[in-house]
């Protein structure tokens, strides 16, 4: 088959198509002919060295794909070859074929198109976890969202609007605030004319919910932002500029990371919270659980996922490099069969 194999770190152009073998499902996985890939921020992360999640190099990169069953293994029976499902994975999607554990399969919904179904999965997951299982938003809470135009953003988004918070949206350009506007956040920010502390401080007494996923300076004002009682949810640190091999981005890389300080948390009577999806997916059975009420609560509130721009299968490496420009737009897929 046709993989990406990712065996040394760089730009973009490091990800060359190869030939290699086929996968082979172990007892209690699922082999998936890939149609479409999601990409994921945390490829890229991985692409530079900077992903810790990552696995040991070479490997063949990617965590979400859609596509059908091609082989079940002896232990699997809830999927049958030509079931149509969503996959995730630590690695593995970068290819016309993966396999994966079948705790991280599911019955691709039928209301999504193909390019929907490779969006949906780690962005709406993480938003869920995020934002209801550890923010525990509420109807009419204030709730700002960082990097509201990207993938997680416009998910987390399209989950406080539906619960029927008050949104607050950051991102760095007309076109992304128009789409906020599109998806009806409350409170677009435009935080490169606007400092969005000032503005919130000017418009609102203060936050209910941050989803921070940026570090640096935008988690100190996010924080300084929760009002009593408030909840920060931690998904991520876009700006850390961290690179293992370069001694000189240790402290930087220290210094933006977030952190948490027990007194003043108790100073404010505010929490810091903080998830990883990919480390959670190692228990089945929340995994499974959290699936089936996030695609209840999708399926009920007509969400959708956002697909912001479409490549083709040779063009990861323009897809990566979109991402990294940070013009991209809810999520980016790879159509690898027409
Ligand atoms: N915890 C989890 O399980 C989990 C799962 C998925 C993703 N994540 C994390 O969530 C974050 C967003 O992921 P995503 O897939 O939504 O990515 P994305 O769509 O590419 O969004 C990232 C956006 O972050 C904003 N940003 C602000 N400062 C940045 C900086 N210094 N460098 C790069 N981007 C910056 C940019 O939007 P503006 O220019 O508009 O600000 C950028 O477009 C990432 O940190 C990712 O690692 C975490």
């Amino acid at each position: 088959m046709k993989a990406y194999i990712l065996s040394k770190v760089g730009k973009p152009n490091v990800l060359k198509i190869s030939e290699t073998p086929d996968p082979t499902p172990k007892a209690n996985e699922v082999k998936i002919k890939v149609k479409r890939i999601g990409i994921n921020y945390a490829e890229v992360l991985s692409r530079r060295g900077q992903y810790s999640w990552a696995p040991k190099r070479p490997y063949i990169p990617g965590m979400e794909a859609y596509g059908e069953v091609m082989e079940v293994g002896a232990d699997v029976s809830e999927f049958e070859p030509g079931d149509p499902v969503i996959a995730g994975a630590q690695f593995g999607a970068y290819a016309e074929f993966m396999v994966t554990p079948q705790h991280l399969v599911f019955h691709a919904p039928a209301e999504f198109s193909e390019d929907e179904n490779a969006a949906f999965l780690v962005n709406y997951m993480t938003a869920w976890v995020a934002l209801i299982k550890l923010g525990k938003i509420q109807k009419e809470e204030k709730v700002l969202i960082q990097a509201a135009a990207g993938g997680v953003g416009t998910a987390a988004v399209q989950i406080a609007k539906a619960v029927g918070s008050e949104v607050f949206g950051t991102a760095s350009e007309p076109a992304k605030l128009e789409l906020l506007n599109r998806l009806g956040v409350d409170h677009p920010i435009n935080y490169r004319t606007d400092d969005f502390y000032d503005y919130i401080k000017s418009n609102s007494e203060g936050m209910d919910v941050v989803l921070e996923m940026i570090g640096g300076e935008v988690f100190k004002k996010s924080l300084a932002l929760l009002n009593p009682f408030g909840r920060m949810v931690v998904a991520g640190y876009a700006s850390i500029p961290l690179k293992k091999w370069n001694p000189l981005t240790y402290w930087p890389a220290w210094r933006d990371a977030p952190k948490v300080n027990v007194q003043n948390m108790a100073i404010g009577s505010y929490g810091i919270l903080a998830t990883h999806i990919g480390y959670l997916t190692s228990n089945p059975s929340i995994t499974i659980n959290e699936w089936s009420d996030l695609l209840a609560f999708c399926q009920k509130h007509q969400i959708k996922p956002i697909v912001g721009h479409t490549f083709s299968f040779d063009q990861i490496p323009e897809a990566h490099a979109l991402i990294e420009s940070r013009r991209s737009t809810g999520k980016v897929v790879i159509r690898v069969t027409e």
